[in-house]
């Protein structure tokens, strides 16, 4: 699946124009805008990531399109199971991430606890820019029954706490003091910044912070005051090809 905005006859042009181009290579993955040619690919051969892919994406195309970036939360969850502390995702929807992290690492055995923040009725018009709101609210903010799907969803698992309301609002009333790994995923730059400054010190040290939307062009504010905020603290943060931003905190 691709974001383009673009009408079919323009889908069906480039459809076309990635059919010739994949001609001249082996093998091609095009998948949420990212397209690469002849990689191995080798994490998707892992049983362990295959089924906790199909567990959490099931048969939604659009879903299964973030593959790569699923594999990359993967490997920073297998990477931070190593340190003392929590994981925390700001911005859930259904999760899709983060039930994908509780199959793949088996969180459920995992002696720490998965909190899971959003309103669980889009962004708030509080603080989202006008922008913002046009872009994503209409995704985010129609399932009236999306915070009792997600406890259904993630029932299973005994150190997953749902926590609804508004970021940062919620953190100030109930968050973990060490945090392993945190994802933040709101769609939102205020929200987000608000919700760093909140967390950033409960990170612990070698811990990790996966930024889903850092590099995705039409984000350009989140970027700008995501990066302001990691240079203060010296940090730079890696811009990886799935539009992700990940820093490991020093
Ligand atoms: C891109 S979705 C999250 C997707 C999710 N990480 C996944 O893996 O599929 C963004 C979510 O952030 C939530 N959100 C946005 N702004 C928020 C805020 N200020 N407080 C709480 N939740 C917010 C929305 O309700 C929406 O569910």
């Amino acid at each position: 699946m691709f974001y383009s905005g673009r009408t079919e006859g323009d889908k069906n042009e480039f459809q076309r124009a990635l059919t010739s181009l994949s001609s001249w290579f082996n093998f091609t993955y095009a998948n949420d805008n990212l397209i690469v040619f002849d990689r191995s690919l080798s994490f998707a051969e892992d049983p362990r990531f295959q089924s906790a892919f199909d567990k959490a994406a099931g048969n939604n195309g659009q879903a299964r399109s973030l593959m790569w970036r699923l594999h990359i939360a993967g490997w920073v969850g297998k990477q931070a199971q190593r340190l003392s502390g929590d994981f925390v995702e700001c911005g859930v929807f259904h999760g899709l991430t983060s039930y994908f992290l509780c199959e793949y690492l088996q969180f459920g055995k995992q002696d720490r606890t998965f909190w899971l923040y959003d309103s669980f009725k889009g962004l708030d018009p509080e603080t989202a820019t006008d922008a913002e709101l046009s872009s994503w609210d209409g995704t985010y903010s129609t399932i009236p029954t999306l915070a009792d799907d997600v406890r259904k969803r993630f029932s299973q698992f005994d150190n997953v706490r749902v926590m609804p309301g508004w970021l940062p609002g919620t953190l100030h009333e109930a968050s973990p003091t060490e945090i392993a790994f945190l994802h933040l995923d709101l769609n939102t730059v205020q929200a987000e910044i608000q919700s760093l400054e909140c967390l950033y010190d409960r990170i612990a040290p070698g811990g990790y912070i996966l930024l889903d939307d850092y590099g995705w062009a039409f984000n350009a504010p989140q970027m700008q005051a995501e990066r302001a905020f990691f240079q203060q603290r010296k940090i730079t943060v890696l811009e990886l090809p799935t539009g992700q931003g990940l820093v490991m905190k020093p």
